[in-house]
This record gives structure tokens, sequence and C-alpha cells, in this order.
């Protein structure tokens, strides 16, 4: 580095100091001062810019500031940026330990080679042995071209290492940039990926490549998107207006997270109010006289959770179910429920899927399970069934049943057929399944009962009308009801809606010693 006319001696102490502070601004400033410019022109951070407002101030520690790729072809021995496109390291988030890489697209394109692929291995292996989440910040032109093989090779180490550590330490991947290719893979294995609107791109193959494939014409947004990806695909659990709200979203999803798999979930020290309260009775006139009326189930959630603050995941997927975050005298909880006012709260493959993930993301992470059950069945069709309603719905049932975390299950209105086993039900394993007074248990509705039970009756009366409403009646006052089922065990209590709140906190209270182990086995099949 030393040059004769260089100011900087490297032969004297205070040389080595000033030598190392310089290589540190090379390695601060790796991008050209024009990429930034770009990168801020497109509304995007830089990658410290990222790391900076994702971490507790001041508590970054940066690794392998120095490393740099040592390819010779193309004319890479020319271009060696200190950091190699890549900023990793780790800090805190909220006083708690996170690991961090965050791609840098102001340098190669935040093109990932071997010495890029490396950084990222080590600060995942350094993550999984403290165990400490690992927050992905990606924003890159994928597999450095010029590296060939050597990309691939470490992307596929990339992967290893994500699914080694999937249920050990949480994994949160931020899309703030181009991410495509196999590149989206890893993302794809993490627990949750957060996309910001218009900026963000995942993909496998890119609009030219379809174009060229199958003459479809797409483009960049419609393809791969943030919204995309969050309201029709499933990929994404968080759809930010900007990447500020995009690391809030994250840091508030680390803060319903243990730091790993052995750890519980961070606490507040509160002691709730078991009083039935003003706010509590609000529930009490929630659910309509009439069965075929909807009404938000946020309403039932947000009068459970402490301050009525719900962390929502997938918000845009399948809104026939609600999956997300929140508390309980301080403790995190996750919330499955079904939402009556899209599709009448149906069960489809999308919302299987989606709350089949999240039991198991709550599971692997120890904590309990809430569940909300108004769901007058599964949604009929041959589309759901041509695309495999039968195995992508069982992963529901496979995700309830395998849950050694605390279960807690409130059947507030419908709970028919299947729909009413795989919702959380006592059968499936929960430990504590309450019912409404509106409850509904049984396995159909009134009409559809009524119409094969009394096919013929109805056929040969002489008022079709009256003779099936009286016999819709009967069918409703013997079985549409909560105490067949409380009758049996399957539910432990009818309670009064307003009493929801404290039976919860109770309930939560004394499952916290809960002990439950499944058979030993290597893994178990769930089908995928
Ligand atoms: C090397 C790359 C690169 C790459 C971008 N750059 N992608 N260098 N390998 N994969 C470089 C560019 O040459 C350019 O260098 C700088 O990064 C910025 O790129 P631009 O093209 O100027 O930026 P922009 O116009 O914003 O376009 C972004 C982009 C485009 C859409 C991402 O760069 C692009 O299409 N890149 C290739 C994407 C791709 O096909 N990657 C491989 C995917 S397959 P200069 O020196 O001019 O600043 C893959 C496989 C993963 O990743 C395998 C997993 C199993």
């Amino acid at each position: 580095m030393s040059q004769p006319s260089d100011p900087i001696d490297i032969h004297t102490t205070a040389g080595k100091l000033a030598d190392l502070q310089r290589r540190i601004d090379e390695a601060t400033h790796a991008g050209s001062a024009r990429a930034v410019e770009k990168q801020h022109a497109k509304g995007k951070l830089t990658a410290r810019e990222r790391v900076a407002l994702l971490l507790d101030e001041g508590s970054f520690v940066e690794l392998d500031e120095f490393a740099r790729h040592r390819s010779t072809d193309f004319g890479m021995e020319h271009n060696r940026p200190y950091g190699d496109g890549v900023v990793t390291g780790y800090g805190t988030v909220d006083g708690r330990p996170v690991a961090v890489f965050s791609q840098d697209f102001t340098v190669l394109g935040g093109s990932l080679g071997e010495v890029f692929g490396q950084k990222i291995m080590k600060v995942m292996d350094f993550a999984l042995k403290t165990g400490c989440p690992v927050v992905g910040i990606n924003d890159s032109g994928g597999a450095r071209i010029q590296e060939g093989v050597m990309a691939l090779g470490m992307y596929g180490e990339i992967f290893r290492r994500n699914v080694h550590a999937s249920g050990v330490v949480p994994q949160i991947s931020l899309i703030v940039g181009p991410c495509a290719g196999g590149a989206v893979y890893s993302p794809a294995i993490t627990d949750f990926t957060v996309m910001v609107d218009q900026t963000s791109h995942m993909f496998i193959t890119g609009p030219d490549v379809i174009k060229t494939v199958t003459g479809e014409d797409v483009g960049f947004e419609e393809l791969g998107g943030a919204r995309t990806h969050n309201s029709t695909s499933g990929v994404a659990h968080h759809m930010a207006g900007d990447e500020k709200d995009a690391i809030e979203y994250v840091k508030s999803l680390l803060s319903y997270l243990p730091s790993n798999n052995l750890s519980e979930p961070p606490a507040f020290p509160e002691e709730a109010d078991t009083e039935v309260s003003d706010v509590d009775a609000e529930l009490d006139t929630l659910i309509p006289d009439s069965a075929n009326q909807p009404y938000d189930m946020h309403t039932v959630i947000e009068h459970v959770l402490d301050e009525g603050e719900f962390l929502e995941t997938q918000a845009l997927f399948a809104p026939n179910i609600l999956t997300g975050f929140g508390r309980v005298e301080g403790h995190p909880v996750g919330i499955v429920a079904n939402q009556p006012m899209q599709f009448a709260g149906c069960l489809d493959i999308d919302a299987s899927e989606k709350a089949a993930r999240f039991v198991r993301t709550c599971d692997a992470f120890n904590i309990p399970v809430l569940t909300f059950v108004d769901v007058p069945g599964f949604l009929p069709g041959t589309d759901q069934e041509y695309n495999g309603i039968i195995r992508r719905g069982a992963k529901l049932i496979y995700a309830y049943a395998e849950a050694t975390v605390p279960l807690i299950t409130v059947i507030t209105r419908k709970a028919f057929g299947g729909a009413y086993d795989v919702m959380g039900s006592k059968h499936l394993g929960a430990d504590l399944n309450l019912a409404w007074p509106t409850a509904q248990i049984a396995v159909m509705g009134a009409q559809g009962a009524v119409n094969i039970l009394h096919r013929r009756t109805i056929a040969e009366a002489e008022d079709v009308e009256a003779t099936r409403a009286r016999l819709i009646t009967e069918y409703e006052d013997t079985l549409l009801n909560p105490y067949v089922a409380a009758d049996r065990g399957y539910i432990d209590a009818v309670v009064m809606p307003s009493q929801t709140r404290a039976q919860i906190v109770k309930g939560l209270r004394h499952l916290r010693t809960k002990r439950e182990a499944l058979p030993p086995k290597k893994h178990g099949n769930i089908p995928l």
C-alpha cells in the first residue's frame, strides 16, 4: 500500500494505524459515488445504511471487511473492492444479538462470488453456533457471472446452511432490490420474507427469458414485485411501503421471536387483569344473529391481545385466514383465525398452507398458538381438487398435530365438517378448547344437512318451504350448538365471549410449564 510519495509511513506505529484507517475508509466507500447516487435515485438505501437502520446504534461489529475476491478472469484482477460486495457482521436489535449480511448493489452489482458466498456462510455459521437470528438483506444481480460455478457452489452452501438453521435460529430475509434465479431459494427457506413495493423483485426467470421461451409479455413488477409475492404467490410475508417500513417490520418480528429454539420468546413482566372489562363486554354483541352475516375476526383478536396489537403476517395472501403475532400478559403468542369477511372463512389450499407454515414456525420457536374458529368448511370446486387440496390441506392437520407448544382454540361460530377437526381441535392435540354460546359444531350447516337427511320428506311435502323451514329449525336446535361437543369433553368450556381474554390469560399461565414429546424419529414426512 505504502508508496515513496505516500504521506503514510507503514513502518511506524502511527503509520500502521493510519494505514488501517485508510483501508477502513476504502472499505466503507467500496461502491463508487456514481453507483451510490444511482442507488439513492431509485429510492434505495446502501448496504451499510440498511445495517445501520436495523441494528442498535453503535452495536454493529463487521466481519471480513477486507476480504476480496481472487478472480483473475475478465479483468477482474483490476477490480478488487474491499468487502467483495457484501457487508457482514453482528450487532443487536433492541439489545438482543442478531447476525446480519447486507448485499451491496453498488459493488459489482451485489453479485455473489466465492468470497462473497464465504462471508455469508461464515456469518450464518456464527449465528448457528451462538444461537442468534440471521437477517439477510438481499439486493443482488445474482450469481457473479465471471466466477461461474464457484458462485453456484456458494449458493448451494448457503441453501444447506439455511436448511440446517431452520427451526434452530430465526431467519428473516429482506428483499430490497433484485433477487433473481436460484438466489431466491435462500429467502424461500427462511422463516419470513419482507419485500418493498416497487423496488424489490424476485423471480426464477426474468421477463426477457420468459418472453423468449414462452412468448409471454410481463414486466418486472407484475412478474415478481412485492404486490405479486404478497398477494398472489404467497412467497412474501409483508409488503412494505419503503425500506424503513420494511426494517421496522423485521424488528417487530424479531421482538416476538426467541433468539433460538432452546430459548423462550422475550416477554414483558406484566400481570393481566382477569376481571371482565367494558372492552371485553363488547365481544358479547359481536356475533350477528344471522349465521350468514360476516363480522371482522380482527375484532376478536384485538380484544384478546395486549393493547390490541396484532402484527399480521401474509396479510394480503389468503385473507380468508389470519396469521400473526401478538402478546398476552406480555408473552408472545401466534394467532391463527378464520376470517368470515373473506369467502365466509372457508379453508382453501392457500389458507391451509399459510396457516400450516405459521403454526410450524410458532412450534419451532416455542410460541403458543391461539386459534379462533369460524369456518363453514373447505372451499368446494375442481380448481381446489385438481390443485391438490387433499395433500395441501393435510399440511394444516400435520402442523397442529405435531405442535407441542401450548394450543388454545376458541370456536366463535361455525366449525363444520373436516374443518372442525383441522382448526386446532381437541382431537389434534389442542390443550384448551373453548366455545362461545354462538358456536355451531356439526358435520355441516342446516340447509345442506336437511337437504340430505330429509330429501324425500321435503319432496313429498304439501308445503315444501314450510316443511324445510321446520326441519331446519329442528336441526339447528338439536345440533347447531356447542353443547353436544361440550357433553363429550371435546370442548372444555362454553364461555361468554366477554370472558375469552381472561380464559386465555389463565390458560396460558397454566400452560407455561407444558411439556410434551413426540415419538422419536428421524423426521416426519409432511405432505409437501
Ligand atoms: C456480475 C453483475 C451481475 C452478475 C449485475 N452486475 N449483475 N456482475 N454478475 N450477475 C453488474 C453489472 O455488470 C453492472 O456493473 C453493475 O452490476 C450494476 O448492474 P446494472 O445492470 O447496471 O444495474 P441495473 O440496470 O439496475 O440492472 C440490475 C439487474 C441486471 C436487473 C439485476 O444487472 C441484471 O439483469 N443482471 C443479471 C441478472 C442475472 O441474470 N443474474 C444471474 C441470475 S442466475 P458495472 O461495472 O457496469 O457497474 C443466478 C443463479 C443463482 O443468480 C444460482 C443458485 C442456484
